[in-house]
């Protein structure tokens, strides 16, 4: 089982400091990987320690980089990896929408849908081109990027799922059939674990309706779509690219 350890290997983790980046890290440092956490914070090292072993510190750096400043994010992402050669990367940020709202739903839809594929697409090839000739690239994608919502879990809630995610979604899965394809010959894999509901202490009626939709009667933990996340940076996933997992609880099989 040697194959699915990720000592040696270093790996980038943009939005390391969210509920599913805390869960795939927890992992990533299980499996051995020295691990620099990118997210929005300044004091990020803090946030590490607030919810880290002690005894994990020392695998794990803190860097304030926005993956959306998006004119320089190639040369941001060069630059990184000439300080810190990684092996792998993972897009993990969800960058939510810009506080300069013009109030026009049109305007609203192409940044969400921009800073939210733009984030992952353009990190994933910029990570691609410092990486080659080997790595390893994983983003999150969602059930929602594969099929369609079931808007009657949301009834009597004031939950909704937004066009503009699923829009995101199944473009992010498409670009890294693309990625996988161009970079595979320099060595490069690109894969996406796609999530359904990650537990949050989630309360009724929407948590029994959610339930309801999946085979196994409940949603995933942010550490089970982490140990997919690891599967895909791992040897044991070293002859699979342009491909995606679902971690739904078998939601999208019925
Ligand atoms: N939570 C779920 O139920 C769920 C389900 C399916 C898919 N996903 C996907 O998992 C990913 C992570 O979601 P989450 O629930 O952990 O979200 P989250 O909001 O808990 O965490 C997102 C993290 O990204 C960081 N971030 C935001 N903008 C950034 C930027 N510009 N640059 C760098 N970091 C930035 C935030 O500071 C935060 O730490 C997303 O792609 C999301 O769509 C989540």
């Amino acid at each position: 089982m040697q194959m699915f350890r990720l000592e040696g290997r270093r790996i980038v983790i943009a939005g390391g400091l969210g509920r599913v980046g805390r869960g795939a890290l927890a992992c990533l440092l299980e499996a051995g990987a020295e691990v620099l956490v990118l997210d929005m914070v300044t004091d990020g090292e803090t946030v590490l320690e607030s919810f880290l072993d002690s005894r994990c510190m020392e695998q794990v750096a803190y860097e304030r980089l926005s993956v959306t400043e998006f004119p320089g994010l190639n040369g941001r992402i060069a630059d990184l990896w000439a300080r810190y050669p990684f092996d792998g990367w993972v897009n993990c940020a969800y960058p939510a929408a810009s506080e300069d709202e013009s109030g026009c739903p049109e305007t609203s839809w192409l940044e969400a849908v921009q800073r939210h594929v733009g984030a992952s697409c353009l990190c994933s090839e910029a990570a691609a081109e410092a990486m080659a000739p080997g790595g390893s690239i994983v983003s999150l994608g969602s059930v929602y990027g594969v099929i369609g919502p079931d808007f009657s879990i949301y009834n009597g809630t004031d939950k909704f799922t937004p066009s503009a995610y699923s829009a995101a979604k199944g473009a992010i899965l498409s670009h890294a059939r693309w990625l996988a394809s161009r970079y595979g010959s320099k060595g490069i894999r690109v894969n996406v674990v796609c999530p359904g509901g990650v537990q949050n202490n989630q309360t009724e009626p929407f948590l029994g309706q959610y339930n309801a939709k999946t085979l196994l009667g409940r949603m995933a933990t942010a550490r089970e779509v982490g140990a997919a996340v690891v599967f895909f940076l791992s040897d044991a996933a070293g002859c699979t690219t342009g491909e995606f997992l679902m971690i739904d609880g078998g939601m999208s099989c019925v």
